[in-house]
């Protein structure tokens, strides 16, 4: 049969039109969001090429990044039907006090260069949340300020041990006497990775201002309005050293760093006491005997050594081990809430992200941060509706596997 036509009717294409002029701001930008990963496109419209390539990249040939990513999609979820699930409760306990979600705010340098409102932004959301934040050793706020700025936030501070013993037992008193609960020591970086993208876009902190940048400048005015127009970009915790960055950057590795040091950190760091960046099961095994309260086990985003372990795969051996003497944390490109489960399965006690809020941070500042909070928690409750649990303490290792390919 041959459709009829007709001319087209204003009555009812008018009610169709969307009138509004179209909107820039953080609300409409943010409304296309549905996906951690969709902040990517917007990040690296939003901020200078050198500045997205420092979070995304990896160390070497990214090879253990892309492994990590591989590793997710090799996730297969085993649910359960006919289970109640009218009511999710996606809390866990972290040190005596629940957090609304299993996600921690992992330590990220410089985060002031990936927005101005930097640290500060995401401890607030962090607070706002009821989520734990951890400040880097080399953030672009101090702990003080930080904890001035954000009272009664849940605060860990991260940790690189100096070779100044007496410099390092002052900022961690600073950090304590501020409120920081938990002390986190970063072992992964004995000496800094080698990061082709960083080197090859001759990224320096703060960023140099050059022909080249100019150019940028034009094309992000916003960023580099910003970053002219705020305190300048230091490591803070530093603050008072009256060296040039270059010689403290030098002073924070100690590449003679060992396990004696962490049996000393204990006589002087009064809590708990997480040391991040493990990737073996014999590690894990030494630092549960010498009494951590937890480790993470990490590779720094495949930003350190690459081709260490797949950590995903790495987790469940490792908890096995010693999940029922110490915490196990565990990090590395999650980017989305069914990631978090199967961590969970896997035996972790919460997942720590880094890029995931970066991304956040650099396409909309704080709005982004909340967002990227948003979509975790509605795909962590959402995928454990759709696995049949109803607590995070019912996600057992039945519940996940990863497959081979
Ligand atoms: C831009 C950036 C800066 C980082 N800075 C630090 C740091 O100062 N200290 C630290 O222990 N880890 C640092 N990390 C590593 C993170 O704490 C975390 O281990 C890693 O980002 C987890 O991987 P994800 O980013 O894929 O979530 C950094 C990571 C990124 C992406």
């Amino acid at each position: 049969m041959k459709t009829r036509r007709q001319f087209p009717d204003l009555r009812f294409i008018l009610p169709l039109i969307n009138w509004g002029l179209p909107k820039f701001n953080n609300k409409s930008l943010l409304s296309k969001v549905v996906l951690i990963q969709d902040f990517k496109e917007i990040a690296a419209r939003k901020v200078p090429k050198a500045v997205y390539d420092y979070v995304e990249g990896g160390a070497h040939q990214e090879v253990s990044l892309q492994r990590s990513a591989d590793a997710f999609s090799r996730v297969e979820f085993q649910p359960n039907v006919l289970c109640d699930i009218s009511k999710i409760d996606t809390t866990v306990e972290i040190f005596g006090k629940r957090i609304s979600i299993p996600v921690i705010f992992a330590p990220t340098g410089y985060t002031r260069l990936m927005h101005h409102s930097g640290e500060i932004a995401v401890a607030e959301i962090a607070k706002k949340n009821n989520l734990i934040y951890c400040l880097s050793t080399m953030g672009t706020t101090a702990p003080d300020e930080l904890a001035l700025a954000v009272p009664n936030a849940r605060l860990w501070f991260q940790f690189y041990l100096m070779k100044d013993r007496d410099a390092s037992v002052k900022m961690i008193q600073r950090a304590q006497k501020h409120g920081f609960e938990v002390l986190i020591l970063t072992v992964d970086t004995p000496v800094s990775g080698i990061r082709a993208r960083d080197i090859r876009n001759g990224l320096t902190i703060p960023p140099r201002i050059g022909i080249k940048t100019l150019f940028d400048m034009a094309k992000k005015p916003q960023w580099w309005l910003n970053l002219l127009t705020t305190a300048p970009l230091e490591f803070a915790a530093f603050r008072g050293y009256n060296e040039p960055l270059a010689q403290i950057a030098a002073k924070i590795y100690d590449s003679s760093l060992n396990y004696d040091d962490i049996t000393w950190l204990r006589t002087v760091w009064d809590g708990p006491i997480i040391v991040k960046g493990v990737q073996s099961i014999s590690d894990a095994e030494k630092l549960a005997d010498i009494g951590v309260s937890a480790i993470v086990l990490s590779n720094h985003g495949g930003r350190q050594l690459d081709k260490g372990p797949v950590i995903l795969e790495l987790l469940p051996k490792v908890v096995e081990k010693v999940g029922h003497r110490i915490d196990v944390f565990v990090d590395g490109g999650f980017m989305t809430g069914q990631d978090v489960v199967a961590a969970i399965a896997f035996g972790a006690k919460a997942v720590l992200v880094g890029r995931a809020y970066l991304y956040g941070i650099m396409a909309a500042g704080s709005d982004g941060v909340q967002k990227v909070v948003d979509i975790l928690s509605s795909e962590i409750s959402n995928t454990m509706a759709l696995m049949g649990v109803s607590s995070i303490r019912e996600i057992k290792p039945e519940h996940v596997k990863l497959r081979n390919s």
